[in-house]
């Protein structure tokens, strides 16, 4: 070997080039560059030459010190990535891991949002073991890639649950779907798009949002800003201050809406506010954005829960949809989801399909397909569809009994303050209006595990803790 052919990080994109190679960047990021790269190169001659020697004197100087790339050979070993500085736990997967950590006997985790049977374990729906058992029978699947856009039946079988069957634009092939990997996997595809195609729009986020949305667009090349969304005092919706962001927002700005069940808040709009929200969307040509990772949870009838999104293509707006399975047929890990345009004529749809496909092909090339085929053997099949409809009203029943218990236990225990919120909110969190310090204190303390803001997983209460859950907001809130 004569030459040295390393590729180094570019130090500000994180893109790769190799040594040497010029890069077309300006004289401050070319310096930048030339010190990141010769302090690199200090570490990577250092160790080459330190496997020259365990290899022997015979074997080429792989890197000579003090040769023209600067190599000098440092004392100390290292790593390239020494540099690198500790992220910070995820605030919502972090708070499973310390929950792991936790030995006592009678901790809960309501920190992530899955639901939990009433022994407070993870259920696998019958219909999907139904689906995944006709599927291992069936000898004419295999397994080979799927295209770019996913499974094309499946797709059809998303936009239709979303938008039901008779939906005008469905019919005149006005909705553009792809497979997408869970509801963040559909967002992350969605933020790229528009960040390409709808430049300098920004995103407007409710105030609060579920966490990874902040994320994800500005990834994806969009600018994050927020509207009003919850109102502390009320612990109900700021309805007023939604609509007046809304009408500030520029026009063309993406609103992203939690299409049921809001997350954190468990707080959503009346079907009266709904059609309020949809007047302000269309006199201002704002871009709705619909994000619907709760399906079936909010009320535990999955037309009902899909009567926003639909309220707002029916009345002919162009919308984008965002959809997941996660938690409607419990396939968290499956990572299946769907990203819908509904857009104004079938000829844009092929556009924007393409395009999309663009976006998809050098992120991960395309989808896995088991999940894809699950929900496809469910929502085609008379009999799977039946069973998981129920199955979904079971799930959804059960939180709403949670927060019945929950309710009475805190009743019972006369705990200061109104809690009538956690019957009023929606789906699978309430949003208890926990300070820091009590938060603090039910986790330290009692061995409650629960987001920061106070928030709560109702699918992960059980009839059993319920009131050990009570004694814990009891305690929090008298004590901190
Ligand atoms: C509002 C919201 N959107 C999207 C998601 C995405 O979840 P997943 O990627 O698991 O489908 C979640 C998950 O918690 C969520 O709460």
């Amino acid at each position: 070997m004569s030459s040295l052919d390393v590729q180094m990080p570019h130090a500000k994109s994180g893109n790769w080039f190799r040594s040497g190679e010029t890069t077309g960047a300006s004289g401050d990021t070319r310096s930048q560059m030339r010190r990141f790269k010769l302090s690199t190169m200090d570490k990577v001659g250092n160790r080459l030459n330190k496997l020259q020697a365990h290899l022997g004197s015979e074997s080429e100087l792989l890197v000579a010190p003090n040769n023209t790339s600067a190599v000098a050979v440092e004392a100390t070993p290292g790593s390239i990535w020494n540099g690198v500085p500790q992220a910070p736990p995820d605030p919502i997967l972090g708070v499973s891991e310390a929950f792991k950590a936790d030995k006592d006997g009678s901790k809960m985790n309501l920190g992530v949002g899955a639901y939990r049977t009433e022994e407070g374990k993870p259920l696998v729906l019958n219909s999907v073991r139904a689906a995944e058992r006709q599927m291992v029978a069936d000898m004419s699947l295999n397994k080979e890639y799927l295209g770019i856009g996913g499974n094309p039946n499946f797709c059809k079988l998303s936009r239709e649950l979303i938008l039901g069957a008779d939906c005008a634009a469905v019919r005149e092939g006005r909705v553009s779907t792809v497979q997408s990997l869970s509801g963040t996997g559909a967002l992350r595809i969605a933020a790229e798009f528009l960040g390409t195609f709808y430049k300098g729009a920004a995103v407007y986020l409710p105030n609060p949002t579920w966490g990874n949305h902040k994320k994800i667009f500005p990834n994806g090349g969009v600018a994050v800003k927020s509207y009003r969304y919850y109102n502390p005092a009320t612990r109900g919706l700021d309805f007023q201050g939604l609509c007046e962001d809304l009408c500030a927002a520029p026009a063309g700005s993406i609103i992203l809406l939690h299409a049921c069940a809001h997350n954190p808040t468990g707080v959503d709009p009346t079907h009266e506010q709904w059609a309020e929200i949809l007047k302000v969307v269309k006199a201002k040509q704002l871009l709705p954005l619909f994000d619907s990772a709760y399906q079936g949870f909010a009320s535990g009838d999955l037309d009902r829960d899909a009567q926003a999104v639909r309220m707002f293509v029916n009345a002919g707006l162009e919308v984008i949809i965002c959809q997941s399975y996660a938690k409607n047929m419990g396939l968290y890990g499956e990572r299946i989801g769907a990203l819908s345009f509904v857009v104004a004529d079938a000829g844009v749809a092929k556009k924007v399909y393409s395009q999309m496909q663009q976006v998809i092909r050098p992120m991960y090339s395309n989808p896995p397909m088991h999940g894809a085929a699950i929900v496809e053997r469910i929502l085609s099949n008379k009999e799977n569809y039946e069973a998981w409809k129920l199955e979904v009203k079971g799930m959804a029943d059960r939180i709403i009994s949670m927060r019945t218990a929950l309710h009475s236990a805190l009743q019972k225990l006369g705990t200061p303050g109104n809690w009538d919120h956690i019957l009023n909110q929606i789906g699978m969190f309430t949003f208890t209006g926990l300070n820091s310090a009590q938060v603090t204190n039910m986790t330290k303390k009692h061995h409650v595990y629960m987001t920061q803001d106070g928030r709560i997983s109702m699918a992960g209460v059980t009839a059993a803790k319920a009131q050990y859950l009570a004694a814990a907001i009891d305690d929090s809130v008298r004590n901190c």
